[in-house]
Parts: C-alpha cells; sequence; structure tokens
C-alpha cells in the first residue's frame, strides 16, 4: 500500500529554507554590529587555568569619551578583580540622581561611626573620620528607583538591602582598610552576614578618594590607571572614584565563607 501524504497547503520547503538562510545572515549581522560596537567582546586572552585571576588577565575597556562629551553616559561594566570579586558599573547614576542624593543627605551628617565588634553598638573610632547619614530604605521614588537598580544588577532583592548610607570625606579624611563582614554573633544575628558592598560615587575629586583593596590577588600596578593613584591608592588594587559609577564588590564567596581579600579602605 502507499499512501501518499498531502498537505492542505502547498508545500513551502523551498521559501522557509530561504527565510532561514535570510534570518542567520541577519543574526550574524547583528552580532558583528555589536561586535563592532564593543558591546560583545571576545576576551583577546584566554588565559591558562593558573593564570585565571591574574588582574593582567582581565580586559579594561576604555570609556567612550566622545559620548561623554554629549552629556550622553551609556553604563556599561567592567570587571576589576575576581579575588575579591570586584565589578564597576560605569555611569550607574544620573547626575541628577548624584545631586539629588547629597541634596537629601546634606542637612543630616554627623560623624561616622564603627560597630563595636563586642556589643554590636555604634561607636566612634579613629579608623573612620568621615561624616554620614542612613537613608530609610525604600524613603522616596528616587530612592526606590536606585535601590531596585542596585538589586538588578547584584541579583539581590531589595528586602535584602540596608539602607543607603551617605559619606562625605574631606581632605584627609578616611576609612582605613576593614571587612564589610561581621566577625560577631550579635550583628550576625541581627539580619544575618553580609553579602556585598555596592559604593557609588556622588562626585568627582581632582586627586586621590580612591576605593583601595589591599589584600587583592595580582599584580595591581599592572591597571591602566596606575600613574594616576594617590600614594594611598598604590597600596593596592584602586578604583578612582567618579561621579555616577559604582563599585560593587563580594565580601562572601560563592560558597558562603568569608573573603578576606574584600579587605577595604
Ligand atoms: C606588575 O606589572 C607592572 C606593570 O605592567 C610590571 O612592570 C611589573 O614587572 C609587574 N610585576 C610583577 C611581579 O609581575
Amino acid at each position: 500500500m502507499a499512501k501518499a501524504r498531502y498537505s492542505r497547503f502547498p508545500s513551502r520547503k523551498s521559501n522557509s529554507s530561504t527565510m532561514i538562510f535570510t534570518m542567520l545572515l541577519m543574526f550574524t549581522f547583528v552580532i558583528l554590529i555589536l561586535l563592532a560596537l564593543g558591546i560583545l567582546s571576545i576576551p583577546s586572552n584566554s588565559g591558562g587555568s593558573g593564570k585565571a585571576h591574574d588582574l593582567s588577565n582581565i580586559v579594561h575597556n576604555q570609556a567612550d569619551s566622545s559620548a561623554e562629551d554629549q552629556g550622553k553616559s551609556e553604563p556599561w561594566a567592567e570587571v576589576i578583580s575576581w579575588e575579591p570579586r570586584a565589578f564597576v558599573y560605569h555611569n550607574f547614576l544620573s547626575k541628577e540622581e548624584c545631586e539629588y542624593l547629597i541634596s537629601l543627605a546634606k542637612p543630616h551628617m554627623v560623624k561616622s561611626t564603627v560597630v563595636d565588634s563586642e556589643t554590636g553598638k555604634s561607636k566612634d573610632s579613629r579608623v573612620r573620620t568621615s561624616s554620614g547619614t542612613f537613608l530609610a530604605r525604600g524613603r522616596d521614588k528616587v530612592v526606590r528607583e536606585i535601590e531596585k537598580r542596585i538589586a538588578d544588577f547584584t541579583f539581590i532583592p531589595v528586602e535584602h538591602g540596608e539602607g543607603l548610607q551617605i559619606l562625605h570625606y574631606e581632605v584627609g579624611q578616611k576609612y582605613e582598610p576593614h571587612f564589610d563582614y561581621f566577625m560577631d554573633d550579635y550583628n550576625t544575628k541581627n539580619g544575618g552576614q553580609r553579602i556585598a558592598t555596592i559604593l557609588m560615587y556622588l562626585s568627582d575629586v581632582e586627586e586621590g578618594g580612591e576605593t583601595v583593596f589591599p589584600s587583592a590577588k595580582g599584580n595591581y600596578s599592572a591597571i591602566p590607571w596606575w600613574n594616576e593613584l594617590s600614594e594611598c591608592g598604590k597600596k593596592g588594587l584602586s578604583v578612582k572614584p567618579k561621579m555616577g559609577d559604582a563599585l560593587l564588590f563580594w565580601s562572601m564567596k560563592p560558597d558562603a565563607s568569608l573573603d578576606p581579600s574584600s579587605l577595604h579602605g
């Protein structure tokens, strides 16, 4: 018995294969465009397994300054280090958001404190000489939008975050290298261990003001901006402050152990 199958519709085999071919071409075209724009980047070195965490293996893209001159700053992310795990999200906040946060905090700035590891209470300390204030979580629309953006970037829900803290450093003020994770029972019971921190720079500075990771693994003098760093900044892997940029670093490793290379000042 022979059975012939007929479709109610005329065969479109040749048509559909032409279409698939066209689509493949278009997709290739899109990828090429993305490559040209630097949106997708092919790592220039595949890296031997032993050098996976070497800072010199990290590709640092140059900022597109022509776009910034036109007042249009596109956000882009950059890996800074793998030990600690640290990333810079360029143009994370707009200029307006930075100025708004400063205006909210300015009337309420007080001398910063540190957490007492025995009692869990706040205390004055010579290792932290800045002034600052806290903004209640979700206090207004702008703050909520920023908190949502942080949640999207970090994959950590907003409810897991502490309120934003606005800090101000005068010339000569500092926060000596420290860990953001807790080493006492009091604070770990009260909300659990801190996983990660995001620092957002609200103003530009002429010099200094870097965030420095003195225990970062790798040759930190190999970074492209090494010569622009202050003396303090050269004591480790440093990130230069730039208005609107955000620095995310993890105090805990993916296996939930504490990461001592997250030491920062
Ligand atoms: C670190 O990097 C700098 C700049 O690339 C280089 O001059 C220096 O030799 C490197 N040091 C080591 C120990 O590899």
